[in-house]
This record gives C-alpha cells, structure tokens and sequence, in this order.
C-alpha cells in the first residue's frame, strides 16, 4: 500500500516507517523536522521505497502533492507536539499543530480523495480517571487536564464527526498510546528528543554519565511505593498495532483502542530497572511533585486484543528498557553522534 506517514522523522513515526518499509510498502514521510531527526530518515532510506517531505502540515499546497504524486491509500498520523508542561506554557502553538494541523491533513485528504486515516492519539484524552476507571478502558470519559490532551481529544472529535458526514466514503481508528518506550530491535532507529522529558531516556542518559542525576518527581502518592504508576509500551508492539489497525479498517469505521500492556510499573519500579539492565547505579533525587502528573495511569487492553487479535509482546520492563539502551549505548549523542 502507499502510506503517508506525518511524523515519520520523529520518535514513534520513524518506527512506524520502518515497520511499513520492512513489510513492502511505499512510504511517504511528511515532516517539518521541529521536532523530527533528518538522521532517522537517513537510516529508513536504504529499507524501500521512501520519499521524504519536509514541509508543515499547514502547507496545502505540498500536502496535496504528496498525497497525488505517490497514490496515498492510508495515513498514519503521527507530527504533532506532546510536551504536556509545554502545552501549558503555550497552548495555541499545541491547538495549531495538532488541531489546525490535524485539520489541514484531513482536509487534503477530502480534496485528495484518500479515506483512510489511522490517528495516534493519547491517554492523556482521559485526564485524571477516577480510581474506579483504573485500568483503563475505551468507555472511561475524556475529560483532558492540559491543552495537549484537549488538542489531541478535539481531532478524535472532528474525526468522527467528519465520518458521520461522509459515511462510508471514511474510515479511522484513533489509538490511545500510553507511555511508549524502547527501540527498534534491529538497533537502527532510537529516541532523540530536545529537550528531553521522559523517563526511561532520562534513566539511561543519567546510566551514560550523561545527567548528574535523576529527579523523582513526588514520592506521596497514593500508590503503593508513593511514586507515580505508568504504563510502558514498547515501540515495536505500537507500530504493531497501528499495521494491525491499518490492515483491519473498513470504510465507515470509526474506532478507538487503548494501547498498552495492560499492567502498571511505578517510577522506582523503571529506575531499578533501569539500573539492573545497564549496570549503573546512577545517582537519583527525590523532588517534589510535577504539575498534572496522575498518580495511575494504566490501560486495560481487552478492547483492541478481543477485536482485533492485538496484545503487547513486550510485557518485561527489563526487556523494554534493555531495547532502548542499546541504542542509546551506541548512540549516546543521538541521532547526531
Ligand atoms: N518522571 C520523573 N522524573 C523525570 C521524568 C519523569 O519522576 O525526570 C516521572 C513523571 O513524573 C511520571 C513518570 O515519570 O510520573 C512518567 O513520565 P514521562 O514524562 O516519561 O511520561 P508521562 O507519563 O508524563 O507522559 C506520557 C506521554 C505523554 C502523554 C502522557 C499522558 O509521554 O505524551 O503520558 O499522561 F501525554
């Protein structure tokens, strides 16, 4: 098939490329590289038949191109920012990107007549579910409690939306990622954010030497080792997922999944594992709590595993975290070392 992919130089859509690519696709990448690596690209471009586009999802003019020059069937959905602490401080840029540009897309996509469209989107729709919603299912409400949840919530909104207008003629799926972590088994591709927010990179820079330390954000929740609960996904099992979806679509479908493991792992819980996998036992402080931060966010998965056959392979967190420090132990610089 031939797959637009937006995103496709960042973290989670390079992998998804590359999955796309390894299974003989044509790919389009369409990235504006802010927040995307050039070297991601770089390294998909021997696996297939790859076209890159750098240009903005508000660019019409070079959407509709990429969509009529390569024959689209399907997008995959992934440029987008998702810093929740940034999207506070400037909330319009968060609505631009992931609304407007979420907008722009489809509208190309109408214009273009391509009908299929696969939307990464977030638990972070779900804000802080009750205790009674924990592990979380598809029928939890969304109520977001930052704009980057509430930019991502409004696309699932316009999406379905749209599909009630043009019924048959348009089909998604959104997927409601949990924390994803880890890197391509084959070590080509990694996780190279700036600046870097996540926990299991900042586990494995401060395990390289290359952070003083490791803050713990909050040790007074109410859960079982006072630190905040997660549920962490690796990578490949998400872009499993998304070829799943893809190849599971049907027009007229509208359809949403969580995507995690299933299972919950605390921040003490990542850093012992970080610290068994790589060796090191690097220095960790204990700080106070960051703003928004839920103390348990964890998926229940039945939902995509009954439809669609779908479950995470991926259940170990050492595995997981062993993924990631490969590359992060041949590339300790990134994509730009
Ligand atoms: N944490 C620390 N110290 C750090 C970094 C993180 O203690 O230096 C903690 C956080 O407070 C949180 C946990 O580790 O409790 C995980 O934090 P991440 O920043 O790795 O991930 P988040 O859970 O904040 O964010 C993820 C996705 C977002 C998504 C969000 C939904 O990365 O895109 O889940 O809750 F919006």
């Amino acid at each position: 098939m031939n797959v637009l992919v937006t995103g496709g130089a960042g973290y989670i859509g390079s992998h998804a490329a590359l999955r796309l690519l390894t299974d003989g696709h044509a790919v389009t990448i369409f990235d504006d590289l802010s927040r995307g690596n050039r070297g991601a690209v770089d390294a998909l471009r021997p696996l297939g038949d790859l076209c890159f586009v750098e240009a903005e999802l508000g660019d019409r003019a070079q959407l509709d191109k990429a969509l009529t020059d390569r024959s689209i069937e399907v997008v995959m959905h992934f440029a987008a920012k998702a810093y929740v602490g940034e999207s506070v401080e400037i909330p319009l840029q968060y609505y631009r990107a992931n609304t407007a540009g979420a907008l722009s897309l489809l509208e190309a996509m109408v214009a273009c007549g391509v009908d299929r469209f696969v939307f990464s989107s977030t638990c972070a729709t779900y804000g802080e579910p009750p205790p009674e919603h924990i592990p979380i299912t598809e029928r939890c409400p969304q109520r977001p409690v930052n704009p980057y949840g509430r930019s991502k919530l409004v696309v699932e909104h316009m999406l379905r939306d749209h599909l009630h207008a043009a019924g048959d003629g348009f089909a998604f799926a959104a997927l409601r990622y949990f924390n994803v972590a880890g890197c391509d088994a084959g070590g080509r591709l990694g996780e190279d954010h700036d600046p870097e927010t996540h926990l299991v990179p900042i586990c494995l820079q401060a395990a390289l030497g290359r952070r003083d330390t490791l803050t713990i954000f909050g040790t007074d929740y109410d859960t079982p080792d006072g630190t905040c609960i997660r549920d962490y996904v690796h990578v490949d099992d998400l872009i499993d997922a998304h070829v799943t979806v893809m190849d599971a679509l049907r027009p007229g479908d509208s359809t949403a999944y969580n995507i995690g493991i299933g299972a919950g792992s605390s921040v003490r819980e990542v850093i012992d594992a970080s610290r068994r996998v790589t060796g090191v036992r690097f220095p960790v402080t204990e700080g106070p709590r960051r703003a928004g931060d839920p103390p348990a966010l964890y998926a229940d998965p039945s939902h995509v595993r009954e439809e669609l056959g779908w479950s995470a392979r991926y259940t170990d967190l050492d595995e997981i975290i062993a993924s990631a420090w490969r590359w992060f132990q041949a590339h300790p610089d990134g994509y730009g070392g």
